[in-house]
């Protein structure tokens, strides 16, 4: 067999081949593109647990964006956020041509140079709303828009956000072309909807990234292998799909795992043991990539009131995870919510706590 390309993407932010199951959302957000100035899906916050594909997302956003003739400002949540956008608004960063756009102000490499005061976080507000401002102008010229994303929301400084919500929300009240998108852990959510100063974002359409349907994950499956030359069985291609869990990282590990070992065998026939040590290759990856760091940062402590909830299948009554560790429910209470705050786990709508990290309960349960 000659050397083929393993059709699967297992990286951060790899865009797949096949993108599955985020139809409605890629939908909501070309929605608000196309139904102009103060459609719904023009603020937009996309959430999800690690590895479920924020970042593939934005990445989809962008180019549906790019395809309009829109400018695309991608940009990750870090110190000196709004500096960075500033910066990238100003020097024409983004532009579908560079020809077509002329900045402003060259800050950068001109020497012209911004002043402390313009950056101040006191002024950035003013600063970041002046930029866009100055950026949306040249954009007008051709009636085009502009999109900025900002990728690991969860962890922005407080201060850029509200200079951020502030601009974005000057821009809207003056009806002008432009849409934004935040992603980052669930926890990004409550933090926003917490603060006072940030209530804008309140009204911003959030979309959940959650598991995907294995019957999804099954079709899409088969036609990647199948499309690679790879010949699969449906009953291959079920126990493949059922071992995701309709989790996007998982789904990529387990697909490219299990190709890969047809492919070291040098044959385009997938055979069971290929499955099999598949799932074992993707297993160790996904503890190593997301199980493992997780716990790292855990006491003892925690790591003892995980190992509890692990013993139950799903959601756990707070009191049956005290009793299982011999503890006081106020013991437990402790560590119920420092788990909670490293968001680990999650409490559900009932007030029960489950995990929050895809496959933790199982990687617990196996080394424990
Ligand atoms: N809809 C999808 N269908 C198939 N695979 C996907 C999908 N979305 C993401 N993936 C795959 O899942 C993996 C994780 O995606 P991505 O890095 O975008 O996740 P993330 O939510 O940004 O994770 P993190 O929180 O760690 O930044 C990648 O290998 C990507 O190719
Ligand atoms: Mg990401």
């Amino acid at each position: 067999m000659k050397a083929k390309e393993n059709p699967f993407k297992p990286t951060a932010g790899g865009e797949p081949p096949l993108l599955i199951g985020r139809g409605k959302v890629i939908r909501d957000f070309e929605k608000g593109l196309d139904n102009g100035v103060g459609a719904p899906g023009r603020i937009m916050l996309v959430t999800g647990a690690r590895g479920t594909g924020k970042t593939v997302m934005l990445t989809v956003f962008g180019d549906r964006a790019k395809a309009r003739r829109w400018d695309v400002i991608e940009e990750t949540a870090s110190a000196g956020l709004c500096e960075r956008l500033v910066d990238a608004l100003r020097t024409g960063r983004g532009a579908l041509d560079h020809l077509t756009i002329r900045p402003s102000l060259t800050f950068a490499g001109a020497g012209i140079g911004l002043g402390e005061a313009e950056l101040s976080p006191k002024r950035m507000p003013e600063t970041l709303r002046s930029a866009i401002a100055g950026r949306l102008d040249a954009l007008e010229k051709r009636h085009a828009g502009l999109l900025i994303t900002i990728d690991e929301t969860q962890a922005a400084e407080r201060s850029d956000m509200i200079a951020i919500a502030t601009a974005i929300q000057h821009q809207i009240r003056e009806r002008r072309n432009i849409a934004i998108v935040f992603a980052g852990l669930p926890q990004m959510i409550s933090d926003l909807f917490n603060d006072e100063v940030i209530t804008f974002l309140r009204r911003a359409k959030t979309n959940i990234l959650t598991d995907i349907p294995l019957d999804e994950v099954r079709d899409a499956f088969a036609t990647t292998f199948r499309a690679s030359g790879m010949s699969i069985t449906d009953a291959q291609l079920s126990t493949a799909a059922n071992v995701t869990a309709g989790y996007p990282y998982m789904i990529q590990l387990v697909g490219y795992h299990i190709w890969d070992a047809a492919d070291m065998r040098d044959s385009d026939t997938i055979i069971d043991a290929d499955v099999t040590a598949g799932i074992e290759e993707a297993r160790i990856d996904l503890d190593n990539a997301v199980c493992i760091p997780e716990l790292q940062g855990l006491s003892k402590n925690d790591r003892e009131y995980l190992e509890a909830m692990a013993a139950s299948d799903g959601p756990s009554p707070t009191v049956n995870v005290a009793q299982r560790m011999g503890k006081t429910p106020n013991y437990a209470a402790t560590y119920r919510k420092r788990l909670l705050d490293a968001f680990v786990i999650r409490e559900t709508e009932r007030g029960e706590v489950d995990f929050a990290v895809p496959f933790l309960r199982e990687y617990l349960r196996r080394n424990q």
